[in-house]
């Protein structure tokens, strides 16, 4: 067994897709070992097709040879295999650590099953420690951090690199320093209500599964009580 956690969930979780499926391609350094592992299936035969929720899991998915398909050809994803940056008991989760939040969450949202792959500092059991990534327009974004502001947190446009960090869509980040969300869901339908917001990283009802690589070595699966359709009302 692998003694790198992330790389133990990752591969574990690409060990669940099956012939045929249409596969969701998360980012980040969890999701990285999963896309690798899947690489090395399709060239062991797997027929599978990816969408890729970034630039950066696009490469690598090319790289790895596993064939693609545009997400604005399909309407159908099967299994979306991704990370997160915190993940509360009731598998929401805050995303977007890595920038990528948007397509991650439309394909989240596109996906018949979401499984989220992490180590175990990533579960919490309130979220919003970590600051929730929001993706906002360029265009009046001052504005923006204002409406966001007012409702409870401190919120700073990422920077990398000495350079305002631009989204694959072309927008930017303002992290958003809320401390404990009490009401998740509450929190994004509020934050979604604002004109100029175009996605926030609160997950809430789309992670159907979680898989958790420990330190010690071993791998823990967790699967959502309850169907996200029973949480949101519209799934
Ligand atoms: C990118 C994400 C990532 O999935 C999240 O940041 C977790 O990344 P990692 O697996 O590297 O810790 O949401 O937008």
């Amino acid at each position: 067994m692998s003694a790198n956690p992330k790389k133990a969930a990752g591969e574990r979780a690409a060990e669940l897709v099956d012939d045929g499926m249409i596969v969701g391609l998360g980012t980040g350094s969890t999701a990285f070992y999963a896309i690798q592992k899947l690489g090395e299936r399709v060239r062991e035969g797997l027929p599978i097709r990816g969408v890729p929720t970034s630039e950066q899991s696009r490469i690598q998915a090319e790289r790895e040879g596993i064939p693609l398909v545009d997400f604005a050809e399909t309407i159908r994803i099967d299994l979306t295999i991704d990370g997160a940056d915190e993940i509360d008991p009731a598998f929401n989760l805050i995303k977007g650590g890595g920038g990528a939040l948007f397509r991650e969450k439309l394909v989240a949202t596109a996906s018949t099953r979401e499984i989220i792959v992490a180590d175990e500092s990533k579960l919490k059991e309130r979220l919003g420690a970590f600051p929730l990534p929001v993706e906002v327009v360029p265009f009046g974004w001052q504005f923006v951090r204002l409406k966001l502001e007012a409702l409870g947190c401190r919120a700073t446009l990422r920077v990398r690199e000495n350079r305002t960090f631009v989204t694959d869509n072309g927008n930017h980040v303002l992290d958003c320093a809320f401390g404990a969300i009490d009401d998740p869901e509450d929190l994004e339908r509020r934050i979604g209500a604002i004109c100029g917001v175009v996605e926030s990283g609160l997950f809430v009802g789309l992670a159907h599964q979680i898989v958790i690589g420990k330190t010690d070595g071993t791998i823990e699966e967790r699967y959502r009580p309850q169907p996200p359709s029973a949480a949101t009302g519209v799934r």
